[in-house]
């Protein structure tokens, strides 16, 4: 089996890290921002995050954090399903984000990761409903996929999908990702880059970082957001965009062998972008390369991500 890839499959190596991490109010020095041993175990099952990525704009001016209200809105709403109480309010998580982008003095494209944690040392299995959290901001720089025409290939795993039913996969919650993992790591053990997994009534629901689709016939088809997958903020711009270029899309269960006849089948997710998938369970996929429609739907992100392509009411620019 390959070394697994961060989700982030572009991040710098984790050697490469910022000045600075905000944390519970502060900037706080990299080596500085420690926790004892034991607040980690059972503390981490109840802890929720964001990714959210700031891109350089095409003018070369300033950082622009791509939809950031909408990140930081899922993290309470996480928090809310999880019922941990997080110590700061929407506006001050914005301004911290702005803080320390600038106090790391990025100037290239940066990702962020906001997560908060039951706080103290946590012994008891569960933690308990309302429990006081520390909140983090780390990032790191990585590099865009955007403007490449990489592509990548796919397997549906044998692991099903989490369920609303038991462990709501809208919640983003690192103890979700134990799901996900497993299927990474069957799909690398098989030779496949990603895995897609199936829900509990077995359609097609997402891969472990992001969400699909299929283009079939001109129309870009991607499954409902009941069909157990995150509420992913890249999902909802591609439907927009598409929508702006033209492209009918529809939010539908999806079944396995509509796979095997897509036309284009692509992944969209902040860290993943909009990364065409070439192959799926040994089957080319249209004729082995990028398809059209993921490829103008990459463009169309990238112009928008950059400032150049509008939507400015997605956009938190950071002056250098
Ligand atoms: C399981 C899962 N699905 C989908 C997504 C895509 O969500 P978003 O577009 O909000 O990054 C992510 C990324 O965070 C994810 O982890």
């Amino acid at each position: 089996m390959t070394a697994l890839e961060p989700m982030n499959a572009l991040a710098a190596p984790a050697t490469d890290h910022p000045q600075w991490i905000w944390r519970n109010g502060e900037l706080t020095g990299w080596r500085d921002a420690t926790i004892h041993v034991n607040a980690v175990g059972h503390a981490s099952v109840a802890a929720v995050f964001e990714g959210a990525k700031a891109y350089r704009a095409a003018d070369g001016e300033r950082l622009l954090v791509f939809r950031l209200d909408e990140h930081l809105r899922r993290l309470y709403q996480s928090a809310r399903i999880c019922r941990l109480n997080l110590p700061f309010d929407v506006d001050r998580l914005r301004t911290a984000v702005l803080e320390l982008l600038r106090a790391n003095e990025y100037t290239e494209d940066a990702y962020l990761r906001p997560w908060a944690f039951p706080r103290g040392l946590i012994r008891e299995q569960m933690v308990p409903a309302g429990a006081d959290c520390e909140v983090v901001i780390d990032s790191w720089r990585f590099r865009s996929g955007l403007s490449g025409t990489r592509g990548v290939t796919a397997a549906v795993s044998s692991w099903l999908r989490i369920s609303d039913a038991s462990t709501p996969p809208r919640v983003k919650a690192f103890s979700n990702y134990h799901n996900g993992r497993l299927a990474l790591m069957e799909a690398r053990e098989n030779g496949h880059d990603w895995p897609i997994m199936l829900n509990a009534r077995h359609q097609v629901s997402e891969g472990p970082g992001a969400c699909v689709a299929l283009v079939r016939d001109g129309q870009v088809i991607t499954p409902s957001i009941s069909s157990g997958v995150l509420e992913s903020i890249t999902r909802d711009t591609a439907l927009t965009l598409l929508g702006e270029l033209g492209v009918p899309v529809a939010e539908r269960e999806v079944d396995r062998s509509e796979l095997y006849l897509a036309d284009e089948l692509f992944f969209m997710g902040t860290a993943w972008e909009i990364l065409p998938v070439t192959k799926v369970d040994g089957l080319i996929v249209g004729d082995g390369s990028p398809g059209p429609v993921a490829t103008a739907l990459a463009a169309r992100y990238q112009e928008v991500v950059r400032g150049t392509g509008g939507h400015p009411d997605w956009l938190t620019e950071v002056a250098f």
